[in-house]
């Protein structure tokens, strides 16, 4: 049997590291772990509870109740996809909303939200055999995993993916509003103090600005390979 590995991928907001993951997860028969829905769920929880006013999150109660927060990711067959789940229930539509979408920053900052949140993540990935995808998978959560790729695209190209996206949803936004929420997110996540986005030494770069998933797949196919028999 060939070895499993970690596949970490990080980058920046609507670059399609979720769907490139997929497909990676899907052809080697891997576990895909959505990082950043952790951090939407969390998110979910404290807008639900009244813990952000006016964008600010109150790091005090948050930070008293991270006990009560489980998430869990739950196979869906008929998807043939894991959803992500909150306090057993199934939250995977609603943590897509622009509104967790713009407290999620906010949220993500807080250090003790992340130290539970990579806790789990390395949890989850003890048995090898998973594509994680995030912002600080390769320099954080996994340092040691045997592929780290970082993922980058123009501005424009990731706002005109999401705005797609949502409108595919049907849910009706201003291009402007996916915009300006795309380079707010790049902002807060780079310059962060803990754990901010940024390309791990050893990551190979993808820029998919002009690439379509298959040719992605084309290109990682070898990398993929060659991790593998190293490892
Ligand atoms: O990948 P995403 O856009 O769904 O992630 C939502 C937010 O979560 C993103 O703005 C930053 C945060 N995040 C993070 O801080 N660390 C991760 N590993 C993944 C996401």
């Amino acid at each position: 049997m060939k070895k499993k590995i970690i596949i970490a991928i990080d980058g920046y907001s609507s670059c399609g590291k979720s769907t490139f993951a997929k497909a990676i997860a899907r052809e080697l028969n891997y576990i895909y772990i959505d990082s950043g829905a952790m951090y939407r769920a969390v998110t979910l929880y404290c807008i639900r509870n009244g813990f952000i006013e006016a964008g600010i999150p109150d790091r005090t109660a948050i930070i008293s109740k991270l006990d009560d927060i489980n998430i869990e990711f739950i196979f869906n067959p008929d998807i043939g996809e894991f959803e992500t789940y909150l306090n057993s229930e199934n939250v995977e539509k609603e943590i897509r909303s622009i509104e967790v979408s713009s407290h999620v920053s906010a949220v993500s900052k807080i250090a003790e939200v992340r130290t539970r949140m990579v806790a789990l993540q390395r949890q989850i990935g003890v048995l090898k055999g998973i594509v994680m995808d995030g912002r600080d998978i390769g320099t954080v959560v996994f340092p040691d995993a045997e592929l780290k790729i970082f993922m980058t695209a123009s501005v424009d190209i990731r706002a005109k993916r999401r705005y797609d996206e949502l409108l595919g949803k049907g849910i009706k936004v201003d291009f402007r509003d996916v915009r300006e929420n795309i380079v707010s997110r790049d902002i807060t996540d780079e310059n962060r103090d803990i754990s901010p986005l940024r390309r791990a030494d050893d990551a190979v770069v993808l820029d998919n600005s002009r690439m379509t998933v298959e040719e992605q797949m084309v290109w990682v196919r070898s990398i993929i390979e060659r991790k593998i028999n190293e490892s």
